[in-house]
């Protein structure tokens, strides 16, 4: 069982927030630091490292300080030297804008279907207009274009190779793609299909009666038929993901099923006790938000030919701007308004679901335990525990705890291996806007529609 955060184990619900906050496996599990497998491996060293005393922290940490600055401004230079400007600001969205209008056009090629019924129904999200954000594959392609020296073959091959990468994949889904950024591509294609066949069957468990602004696709065409649509985006998904002939890559994204469907059961089935655990609240928020992310971009990483060593920073990047996403999107859902949102505000709340600022808050308010134990079934539940977390730290902490990802994220971009390119430095720079953004409520609401929430 895992930690609790009633009054009697406070320290220990502060001890898992910052260990899960700080301990990272590249290897798309979790690490314990207990040693104990239990589904997860062992990471007993980062623990540690995060739990030594204050004075050899310190140390550590003006070390640490000082060493940043020094890369900072070799980093500054040598970006100047290249004529890539790290003052100026970038916008995400649009250095992929381009390439994101092809895969869209491609997408909605793979998800027709010779059934009417079914093509109507596969087709509903990836309709113009009803894209969302496509957040997942901005991210993936801007780690793709990260690590690809567009510099080298000269000024022809640069443009050959940005027109070839805006242009419309028209091949079929099992077609083996020849070049190295289409295959990129096609798994960005892979994980919005697995995204939207997620959302397909969380809308059913939910009963959800909007998506993305549209009523949901179990209210147009039925429960049946909205669970089969996403079966079917799962099986495109997969003939695309046979197609790429690389086993590595085709276990990760098989993981991230698994992990899709294991976040969902145990919030769903949680016995009352494991309610309590923040251990609890992040294996399921990994499961459910950020191991599709996570292991998407490890594996864009490998299908560009890089390192396990450059891959698992781009797995560390894709994990923590997954986890900011879903804590700061856990606050907004007390503190956020409801039309800026797109869904109602306490509804986390109102579904049953325990998220960190209410778990914090049960460290300062102990009565909130047993609203928790019984998912806020009873009259009143839900406004009590509103009021008890407003009167305590515990959204601030959320806050900081998002913070603290999104940090950790900017850091994996920065580990990963220099190089002398400016477009692939400004999609750096990009990659770090996404994670600032994260935790700004504003962008995390209009601009992104964010990981998590709206979707
Ligand atoms: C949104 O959760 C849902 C998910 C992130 C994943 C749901 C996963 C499943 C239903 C398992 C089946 C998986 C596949 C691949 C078919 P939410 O309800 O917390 O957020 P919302 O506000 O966006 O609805
Ligand atoms: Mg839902």
């Amino acid at each position: 069982m895992g930690p609790r955060c009633g009054s009697s184990a406070r320290r220990t619900c502060r001890r898992a927030a910052r260990r899960w906050s700080t301990v990272g496996a590249s290897d798309g599990s979790f690490k314990r630091p207990n040693g104990a497998i239990n589904g997860f491996q062992t990471g007993a060293s980062s623990w540690v490292a995060s739990n030594r005393g204050r004075d050899e922290g310190d140390a550590d940490w003006a070390k640490a300080l000082r060493s940043n600055l020094d890369a900072t401004s070799t980093r500054r230079a040598h970006s100047a030297a290249l004529g890539f400007d790290e003052t100026e600001p970038v916008n995400p969205f649009t250095i992929v804008n381009d390439e994101l209008s092809a895969i869209s056009a491609r997408m909605r090629q793979a998800v027709t279907s010779e059934v009417p019924a079914l093509a109507t129904a596969a087709e509903y999200f990836f309709k113009v207009g009803a894209e969302g954000k496509r957040m997942r594959p901005t991210v993936l392609l801007l780690m793709a274009s990260a690590l690809t020296d567009l510099s080298s073959g000269g000024a022809d091959a640069l443009s050959g190779a940005r027109a070839a990468s805006v242009s419309i994949d028209h091949a079929p889904a099992h077609e083996v793609p020849d070049d190295t950024r289409r295959r990129q591509q096609r798994l960005a294609e892979i994980t919005e299909l697995i995204h939207v066949a997620s959302l397909l069957h969380d809308d059913v468990l939910d009963s959800a009666a909007t998506r993305r602004g549209l009523r949901a696709l179990n209210l147009e065409v039925g429960n049946k038929l909205a669970i089969l649509a996403g079966d079917f985006l799962l099986a495109r998904a997969s003939v695309t993901l046979a197609s790429l002939r690389n086993t590595e890559v085709i276990e990760l994204l098989s993981r991230v099923l698994e992990h899709l469907v294991t976040g969902e059961v145990m919030q769903m089935t949680a016995k009352p006790e494991r309610l309590m655990s923040f251990d609890h609240y992040f294996q399921k928020t990994y499961f459910k938000t950020a191991s599709l992310i996570a292991n998407s971009a490890k594996a864009i990483v490998l299908l560009g030919g890089h390192d396990t060593e450059t891959a698992s920073h781009a797995y560390d990047y894709g994990r923590h701007l997954g986890l900011a996403f879903q804590f700061q999107d856990d606050v907004l859902d007390f503190v956020g308004s409801g039309s800026v949102l797109g869904k109602p505000t306490l509804g986390d709340l109102k579904e049953g679901i325990a998220t960190a600022p209410v778990l914090f808050a049960a460290e300062e308010h102990p009565s909130l335990s047993a609203l928790i134990e019984r998912r806020f079934k009873h009259v009143g539940d839900v406004e009590l525990a509103n009021d008890l977390v407003r009167r305590s730290d515990g959204i601030e902490r959320t806050k900081a705890l998002a913070r603290e990802h999104s940090a950790l994220a900017v850091k994996a971009v920065e580990a990963l291996p220099a190089i002398d390119c400016p477009h692939a430095l400004r999609c750096r720079k990009g990659l770090k806007e996404l994670a600032h953004m994260a935790v700004r409520s504003e962008e995390h609401t209009s601009e992104l529609q964010s990981l998590a929430g709206s979707r």
